[in-house]
């Protein structure tokens, strides 16, 4: 033990967020240094990488034949164990050329309650890329430790992280989950009814991009007016559902509301599982602290004043919500003393 905190202690590690949408790398000292989508050009008959990141993310929907973009991690885990390794080796190996590491410890997170073969996967990821030792953390954990919540007091904290792929609920106590529910209605799911609803009520096909831009776009002016809120538009552009010809049309705060309703409700939903399991001890301090939101999905505009209501319990955004497990991942690893009960150790297979 003294020696493994000696040796992080001199050495640079690195702390890893591998989201469904987004992969996040913090390291000590320095905070986030990378934040890139998760997503891998290819060309088809070689399969060469073309592109990965944000250049692979801006080719969906438009590439030429022979070309397809892939998202290797699906609600959280890994879909596609080559593909995601290439993708991490990518995004480390631009770490490395400007901090020269030499095998870096990686703590890497991992959603709560996912199969031995699943971590396993994580794990041989990170040392295929070079690293000296891989460390895992469970989600929500990390997420309650970027969000600066005191898990190991023996008092709950309840938290949900909506990613792209997932929205986890947990209650923590003492550095560990007593109750979790995990649900895949989340940043994806939530473009997928964007896109069901904009054809079925406005007969326009949109694009994966442009659902996500139209969400996030409509998201970003909260505290306005009644008036100001019906009127809040956005210009989206498709391809009308019967011509068949390129179309825009303008659409409002309040149809985004209406398009992901059901989806809200299934979120608030599963925090409803999630107390209805929770220790009456616990229970009293949650209703003190209220829920923590975290994950870029918490951003959805009035999700939070939603839950609140459906729930009868105070809750807040955290700062900066989408880099809390990528902040609690990296912190847990630089803390390695106090933190070494929430990683999880891991040895090379092959
Ligand atoms: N302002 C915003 N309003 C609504 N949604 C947003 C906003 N900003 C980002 N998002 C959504 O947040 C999601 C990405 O969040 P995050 O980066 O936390 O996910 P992830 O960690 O990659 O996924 P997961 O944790 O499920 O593996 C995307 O679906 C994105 O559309
Ligand atoms: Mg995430």
């Amino acid at each position: 033990m003294f020696n493994l905190s000696f040796s992080l202690s001199l050495s640079r590690n690195i702390g890893i967020d591998l989201g469904t949408s987004t992969t996040l790398i913090y390291v000590k000292g320095k905070g986030i240094i990378l934040e890139e989508p998760s997503i891998v050009a290819y060309q088809k008959n070689d399969n060469r990488v073309l592109k990965v990141g944000k250049e692979a993310k801006f080719m969906i929907g438009r590439t030429p034949k022979g070309v397809y973009t892939i998202r290797p991690l699906q609600y959280g885990v890994i879909a596609n164990f080559e593909v995601t390794a290439e993708m991490l080796r990518y995004f480390i190996k631009q770490i490395f050329s400007r901090y020269q590491f030499i095998k870096p410890y990686i703590t890497i997170c991992v959603p709560s309650g996912v199969s031995e073969v699943e971590k396993r996967a994580v794990s041989e990821v990170a040392y295929e890329c070079g690293s000296r030792r891989v460390f895992l953390i469970e989600e929500p954990i990390a997420a309650a430790i970027g969000a600066g919540l005191p898990v190991f007091e023996p008092m709950g904290n309840l938290i949900v992280d909506i990613g792209g792929g997932t929205s986890e609920v947990a209650v923590i106590s003492l550095g560990g989950i007593v109750v979790s529910e995990i649900t895949k209605v989340a940043g994806d799911y939530l473009n997928h009814q964007i896109i069901k609803y904009v054809k079925e009520n406005r007969g326009l096909f949109i694009g994966d991009l442009t659902a996500e831009e139209l969400k996030i776009s409509l998201s970003k002016r909260n505290d306005i007016s009644e008036e100001d809120y019906k009127e809040d538009s956005f210009e989206a552009r498709g391809r009308d559902r019967l011509t068949g010809l390129p179309i825009k049309i303008e659409l409002t705060k309040n149809e985004l509301k209406e398009a992901l309703y059901d989806s809200v409700v299934e979120i608030a939903s599963t925090v409803k599982l999630v107390l209805e399991k929770t220790p009456p001890e616990l229970i009293s301090d949650i209703i003190n602290k209220g829920l923590i939101m975290t994950g870029g999905g918490s951003l959805l505009s009035d999700l939070d004043k939603f839950i609140q209501e459906q729930i009868k319990i105070p809750v807040f955004v955290s700062k900066e919500p989408q880099y809390c497990v990528a902040k609690g991942t990296g912190e847990a690893l630089e803390n390695f003393d106090s933190h070494s009960r929430v990683l999880i150790k891991t040895s090379r297979s092959r």
